[in-house]
């Protein structure tokens, strides 16, 4: 059963861009009684400089069941640490932060020490860490209640892995961490997301490019 879809908007969309979609989607929701409600949640993973005019647009324009999410974080408290955004700064604005994707991992360096800081920091401020894997291995902070397997030859590519094959990889991770949620990306879509809805272990998709027209988002939580 999917409980959790967390759209990652990535690096796109200027401020004005993140406002025309909002709008877009809170006039799609609002004509629609099967759009969010019920048990699903929706998380808008957008860039920094969007998050602060979208939660004051969504403060007077609620949509049900919508929250927003960061897709990054500091390791690091507040302080002199140039160009970064610290966990204390997001506190009030977003639910939830992705931490360690796959494209940090690989353009940023990002390690799993990193990760453990990021982490660590979110926790401190009570925001919800998402924490994502390329595999079962990888290790995850103790306490994280979020864990986003997300094979790296699945994202962007096209291709997802089979919902088998995610809910045989969920399975090990759930059998480390028992209490998390698990949750799937790579290339998900309207397409492909029924197979990934009956699943018992995984409770979440975070689709990327599928999020990023606000009506291919609205069909894709459609078909779930
Ligand atoms: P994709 O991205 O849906 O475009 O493959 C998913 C992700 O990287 O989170």
């Amino acid at each position: 059963m999917l409980s959790y879809v967390f759209g990652n908007w990535k690096s796109n969309k200027t401020v004005e861009e993140a406002l025309t979609y909002i709008k877009q989607f809170q006039s799609a929701t609002s004509n629609s009684t099967q759009t969010t409600g019920g048990n699903l949640q929706v998380v808008l993973c957008l860039p920094f400089p969007s998050l602060f005019p979208v939660k004051t647009y969504l403060d007077e324009h609620p949509i049900p069941s919508v929250s927003l999410g960061a897709q990054n974080v500091s390791p690091f408290s507040d302080g002199a640490y140039t160009g970064e955004v610290s966990a204390r700064m997001l506190k009030g604005l977003v639910v939830y932060c992705l931490v360690g994707h796959s494209e940090r991992r690989q353009y940023f360096h990002e390690t799993d020490d990193d990760i453990a800081k990021k982490v660590e920091q979110l926790m401190t401020v009570g925001i919800i860490p998402v924490v994502c894997v390329p595999d079962a291995k990888t290790p995850v902070p103790g306490g994280v209640q979020f864990i986003a397997y997300e094979p790296v030859w699945a994202i962007g590519s096209g291709k997802p892995a089979t919902p088998e094959q995610a809910e045989d990889v969920a399975r090990e991770i759930r059998s480390h961490h028992p209490t998390a949620h698990i949750i799937y990306g790579g290339s998900v879509a309207k397409e492909n997301i029924v197979g990934f809805s009956h699943l018992t272990t995984i409770e979440g998709v975070l689709p990327g490019g599928a999020s990023l027209n606000p009506n291919t988002f609205i069909n894709l939580i459609h078909a779930i």
